[in-house]
Parts: C-alpha cells; sequence; structure tokens
C-alpha cells in the first residue's frame, strides 16, 4: 500500500444557510469537510490541528483499526481530546475493508459540522462485484442547525429537557428548495442519459433515520457499511446516523424532459418533539438542447409516512449478505449478553427545576446504566493497567429485570451512572441479544460499535426467536428497531477498548453507551501498538 497523507485544519467558518448566518467549527474551512479517497491497503497519515476554542477528536466510522486503536477518536475512550493549539496525528493502515465509510467528530455535538466521506476503493486490479460505474458520487445527509450544536446540548443536558431540533436536513450540505430562503443552496446531480451512477449515501444526521427515494427511478443495493449485499431493486431507501449504504443508479436511455426530486425525510415513530421536514436535491439529465429544458415538470418521489414501521423493517429485511464466509457461527460457549436499550429519566437534582418528564431528567442507558465519562481514556487506563478510579469491568450482562422476549419490557424508571466496561479475553466470540425499552413512545436506537463489525443475526420482521445465521450482513450499526429486537455476533479478534452506543447524538449525550475491553492475544501481532508519542493529554 501507498502512504497517504492528510491535513486538517479545524478552523471557524461564516456559512449561511437559510438566511441565517452563523460560524462554525470546520475542517479546512469546508462543510461539509474535505472527502477523503484511498485504496485498500493503504496507511493513512491525517495531522489534525486544532485553531479553534473548542476540545475535538476525529472518529473514522467503521474503520475497523486493527491493533491502533489510539487513532480511534472517541474522546475519553480512546483518547484524550485535541486542545486549543494542540495537533494528533491519527495514523492507521486499511486491513480488509473497501467501500464508503465516513469520518467525524467524537466529541460534544462538533460532528454536526464536522464530518466528510471517507471512500476506499479496492486495491488495483480488483473490481466491483456490479458493473463498473460511470460515475461515483458521494451523498452526505446531514442536519443545518441556526444555533451552535454544542450549546444547544449543553443547554439540554442542564435543564433534563430534550434538545432543540435542526432547523433544515442537507444533502452535502444544501437543504434545498422546500425551505424558506434555500433554493440556490440546493444539491444538483447531473446525469447524462443511460449510464450507471454509483451513489455513495452516509447518514450524517445527528438524531434522525431517514428515508430517501428519486422520483421516478428505482436503484439496485450493492453494499452497506462498505460490505457487499446481494443487489436488490427498491424506491425507497431506509439509513440510519452513522450507516452507509452504496446504491447504483441507472438513468433512463433518453433524457427524459423533466426535472426529477431526490427526497429525505425522517422515519420517527417515538412522541419527541423532531425536525419533520423534507430535504431535496435535484437530478437532472444533461440535454445538448437548452430550449427543451423549459417549463419541464417537476417531479417528486412518494416517501412513506413519517411512523411507517413496515417501509423501514421491508427495507431492512432485504439486506444480505453477498458473502460471509468470515461469519462466526460457533455458539458462545460463555453465553450470551442480554441488553436493554432505551430512554430512561434521572431524577432532578436538589434545589433545580428539570424540564423532563414528570420534573426529571431525560436520560438513556444500556441495561439502566447510564455510562459516564471518565476524566481520562479508558484506552490509556487499561493500557497502563491502571483501572482503579477511572473505570470498573462489571457491565451487566442482564437487564435489571426480566427479559421478554414477545413485548416490549416494563418502562424504565432511573437509571444509575457508572463508568462500567465488559472485559472479553482475545477471540471470545460474542452474541448480543438487544431489546428496544422505551418511555414516551418507543423509538429505534442505531447502535454503532467501534472497532469490530458484527453480523446481526435476527431479522425483526420473523419470529422473534429466529435467528438468520445463513447470510446476515456485516455491518458496524444495526437498527434496534422500535419496540423490537437485535442480535448480533462478533468476534473479539481486536485488542483495545471499543465504544458501542446509539448513533443518535441525543441518546449518547444521554449516555447510551457503553465500552467492551478486548484483552491481548498470546501472540506479538495480537497485541494492542504502544500509543504514539503526541497522544493528547488530558
Ligand atoms: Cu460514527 Cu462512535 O461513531
Amino acid at each position: 500500500g501507498t502512504t497517504r497523507h492528510f491535513n486538517f485544519d479545524i478552523r471557524l467558518r461564516n456559512m449561511t444557510r437559510l438566511c441565517h448566518t452563523r460560524s462554525m467549527v470546520t475542517v479546512n474551512g469546508q462543510f461539509p469537510g474535505p472527502k477523503t479517497v484511498i485504496r485498500e491497503g493503504d496507511r493513512v497519515v491525517v495531522n489534525v490541528v486544532n485553531h479553534v476554542q473548542n476540545n475535538i477528536t476525529i472518529h473514522w466510522h467503521g474503520i475497523r483499526q486493527f491493533r491502533s486503536g489510539w487513532a480511534d477518536g472517541p474522546a475519553y475512550v480512546t483518547q484524550c481530546p485535541i486542545q486549543t493549539g494542540q495537533s494528533y496525528v491519527y495514523s492507521f493502515t486499511i486491513v480488509g475493508q473497501r467501500g464508503t465509510l465516513w469520518w467525524h467528530a467524537h466529541h460534544s455535538w462538533l460532528r454536526a459540522t464536522v464530518y466528510g466521506s471517507f471512500v476506499i476503493l479496492p486495491k488495483r486490479g480488483i473490481p466491483y462485484p456490479f458493473p463498473k460505474p460511470y460515475k461515483e458520487v458521494p451523498i452526505l445527509f446531514g442536519e443545518w442547525f441556526n444555533e451552535d450544536p454544542e450549546a444547544i446540548i449543553a443547554q439540554a443536558l442542564q435543564t433534563g429537557a430534550g434538545p432543540n431540533v435542526s432547523e433544515a436536513y442537507t444533502i452535502n450540505g444544501l437543504p434545498g428548495p422546500l425551505y424558506n430562503c434555500s433554493t440556490k443552496d440546493t444539491f444538483k446531480l447531473k446525469v447524462k442519459p443511460g449510464k450507471a451512477y454509483l451513489l455513495r449515501l452516509i447518514n450524517a444526521a445527528l438524531n434522525d433515520d431517514l428515508f430517501f427515494s428519486i422520483a421516478n427511478l428505482s436503484v439496485t443495493v450493492v453494499e452497506t457499511d462498505a460490505n457487499y449485499v446481494k443487489p436488490f431493486d427498491t424506491d425507497i431507501i431506509l439509513i440510519g446516523p452513522g450507516e452507509t449504504t452504496n446504491v447504483l443508479l441507472r438513468t433512463k436511455p433518453t433524457s427524459p424532459n423533466a426535472t426529477f426530486f431526490m427526497a429525505a425525510r425522517p422515519y420517527n415513530t417515538g412522541l419527541g418533539t423532531i425536525d419533520n421536514t423534507t430535504v431535496a436535491g435535484l437530478l437532472e439529465y444533461d440535454s445538448s438542447s437548452s430550449t427543451s429544458r423549459k417549463k419541464l415538470p417537476l417531479l417528486k418521489p412518494t416517501l412513506p409516512a413519517i411512523n411507517d414501521t413496515a417501509a423501514a423493517a421491508n427495507f431492512s429485511s432485504k439486506l444480505r449478505s453477498l458473502a460471509s464466509t468470515q461469519f462466526p457461527a460457533d455458539v458462545p460457549r460463555t453465553g450470551s449478553f442480554y441488553f436493554t436499550v432505551g430512554l430512561g429519566t434521572s431524577p432532578c437534582p436538589r434545589n433545580q427545576t428539570c424540564q423532563g418528564p414528570n420534573g426529571t431528567k431525560f436520560a438513556a442507558s444500556i441495561n439502566n446504566v447510564s455510562f459516564a465519562f471518565p476524566s481520562m481514556a479508558l484506552l490509556q487506563a487499561h493500557y497502563l493497567g491502571q483501572s482503579k478510579g477511572v473505570y470498573a469491568a462489571d457491565f451487566p450482562r442482564n437487564p435489571p429485570f426480566p427479559f421478554n422476549y414477545t413485548g416490549t419490557p416494563p418502562n424504565n424508571t432511573f437509571v444509575t451512572n457508572g463508568t462500567k466496561v465488559a472485559v472479553l479475553p482475545f477471540n471470545t466470540t460474542v452474541e448480543l441479544v438487544m431489546q428496544d425499552t422505551s418511555i414516551q413512545g418507543a423509538e429505534s436506537h442505531p447502535l454503532h460499535l467501534h472497532g469490530n463489525n458484527f453480523y446481526p443475526t435476527k431479522d425483526p420482521t420473523k419470529d422473534p426467536a429466529k435467528f438468520n445465521l445463513l447470510d446476515p450482513v456485516e455491518r458496524n450499526t444495526v437498527g434496534v428497531p422500535s419496540g423490537g429486537w437485535a442480535a448480533i455476533r462478533f468476534r473479539a479478534d481486536n485488542p483495545g477498548v471499543w465504544l458501542m452506543h446509539c448513533h443518535f447524538d441525543v441518546h449518547l449525550s444521554w449516555g447510551l453507551r457503553m465500552a467492551w475491553v478486548v484483552n491481548d492475544g498470546p501472540l506479538p501481532s495480537q497485541k494492542l501498538l504502544p500509543p504514539p508519542s503526541d497522544l493528547p493529554k488530558c
């Protein structure tokens, strides 16, 4: 492989959307951030220099970081944040991965503006398992906030209320013509007739699952989370925050005299406030004569209703691995982990009025543990063998109430706070069964695991007891469906400390997160590498 160098300068930049200007944290002044294209086998070296007042880290979402957990990025898990005026070099090698991934800030809510695509091309001479596309186009869904996202979450954590929602969704940073004062900020995809385009879809929105569709065209899904799937055609894509999906779009053989909307809007079944607006972009056929462009009819796609769980489940159930040779099929000797994931509350501190449910504060948890970040990085404590006072190794394997396979268990009441981890011997096969719990209406939770891919083995549309052990797709994020179940398996063959969390930033901030500590194996090639000398200090 080649070594690829990148410079990420974290700096402020004024951006205007919806006639509203604000100063935002960016990488190299770009929004979305720079597109990064590399190849499988490459070594990636990114020098991140922090020129802003905010502390920051960068996470390479979906990159396995084999033995290089120091470069993974979640604040207080694998590193302390990069402080003002400081820099840190993220250095890692891409082993056995190709496809669409992305990078984003992993501290507070900075990822609202600090994110970009991370495209790994196959090794030279290795083709895609589908016809070579004429062009490849990253499509990043995001959210636009008129206010500072870090101030929004800080205020919500203070009052206990739900945070203010975004003003708009965006496609490649642009809200599109369905918002006020926004027509000029519309993403346009110019296409030629009779060609195949590979759209690399990335959901970088903070807090919303999205339905996406293009008027008058169906697409073929070929990849999710940088793993090939058995191709299938669909009009509707469901994409959760953190997830990536590659689709092939074949344009009509002759230019139809029309302009087509592509649009995305949320899928949500909770009762909380959300941004229920629609982002649209345009698909425009190149036509030789500009006169034929006049008075074109505008075609809009049909998107499912906001709470259409059947449409969501239908999409998820179609994802099947193209090959699953590495599937850890052995039944775990140590038994399964059973986690409840969902929203709860924590008591209101004395002398304060809280604005969460019934005067409490919103919290979120796994097995009723709301994860508290330590004051130093977990990975450092683990590496130095100094976990005392930093974390406890007693993350509960089971929920605090009996697990119920048929329905939603009782509402979570008060959660407990703690910095608890689950410790895994090297090479353990883990089976993890997760059930969605809820207050205020069930919501889906896009559960993301760092440093490891896993295989969702349970099909939420089928008998709850049935597991797909034949061709589950390999992923880094799985939606635990609203009021439902997900089960995953992974092999703990990557020594380090790996965060697992809901990729809705509001749930992450409320504590829906935990960490797996994977111990070193016996061989030198199975050990975590030593930390880089410029690792930030807390
Ligand atoms: Cu894309 Cu821990 O996140």
